[in-house]
């Protein structure tokens, strides 16, 4: 079976199992994953239903898509993720991303934990995304292209959609969040960075580093999406503090913000 046949499968269950299947979606970061519960009237389909979907085992992923309304709107959200460093194919990390654009998804929110490297950034801030640099190596979109999904040559000139970014900056002021916007660069890891990578990528204008996002935001503009990316920077990046970046506390400070978080997810939702 092609890769767009395996897509179309799953597309197909879901389609079945959800109809209405909603115009928006939100791939929900570690630790970030209780806006899923934010839902009301909540459809639950867990990943190992659905034909061809990667399940992911990283701890702080519960691995489900949830389909309810929030701010009256009706919207579909992803709790887990398969990342890159798993060792899975840019394929397998993008599955998700090709289904929901099949699905006919228009608009697509991501979202991740990600350590700050700008030092006007601190552990706690929420960072939406002005744009990212693609460090991970490789790219999703690198094989033939299907023609079905997007062309060779996809602009890129704005990924992270402005009016959208405009969109998520006013609900921040009306409801008093303090919103930071900057560029994301997305590294293949596992390993944290080193002080001395934290210090290039300052350099090179990146203000926060994480381990997802890119991969499903190149595959989320191929397919013509609208994307809004928000990081929560979980920890200042390496070499920033003096002490030693741990898994916990990216978890702890996803559970510190959650509230805020979705806060503004839903006021952002309510308003597109
Ligand atoms: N580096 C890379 N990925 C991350 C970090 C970090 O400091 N924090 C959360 N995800």
């Amino acid at each position: 079976m092609s890769d767009f046949d395996l897509i179309e499968e799953a597309a197909g269950y879901l389609r079945q199992t959800l109809a209405p299947v909603p115009e928006i979606a939100v791939v929900l970061g570690s630790g970030l994953g209780n806006f899923a519960d934010a839902l009301d009237t909540p459809t639950v389909v867990a990943y190992d239903k659905i034909p061809h979907w990667p399940v992911s085992r990283v701890v702080g992923h519960a691995g489900r898509l949830v389909v309810g309304e929030v701010g009256g709107r009706r919207v579909l959200a992803l709790s887990g993720r398969s990342h890159f460093y798993e060792g899975h194919s840019m394929g397998v990390v993008t599955f998700a991303t090709r289904v929901l654009g099949r699905l006919g998804v228009k608009t697509l929110i991501v979202t991740n934990a990600a350590g700050g490297i700008n030092l006007r950034l601190s552990a706690g801030a929420l960072m939406l995304i002005d744009d990212h640099v693609n460090f991970m190596g490789s790219n999703p979109l690198i094989g033939p292209n299907d023609d079905r999904f997007g062309v060779r040559f996809p602009d890129m000139s704005e990924i992270y959609s402005a009016r959208l970014r405009s969109v998520a900056t006013d609900v921040a002021r009306d409801q008093g969040l303090p919103l930071e916007h900057g560029v994301y660069v997305g590294v293949h890891g596992p390993s944290y960075e080193t002080p001395a990578e934290i210090r290039a990528f300052r350099t090179l204008g990146a203000d926060a580093v994480g381990m997802s996002t890119v991969p499903e935001s190149i595959v989320a503009r191929h397919m013509g999406l609208e994307v809004l990316g928000i990081s929560c920077i979980t920890n200042m990046a390496a070499g920033v503090l003096p002490q030693a970046l741990v898994h916990d506390e990216v978890m702890e400070t996803a559970q510190r913000v959650k509230g805020g978080f979705i806060a503004l997810l839903k006021g952002i939702i309510g308003r597109l």
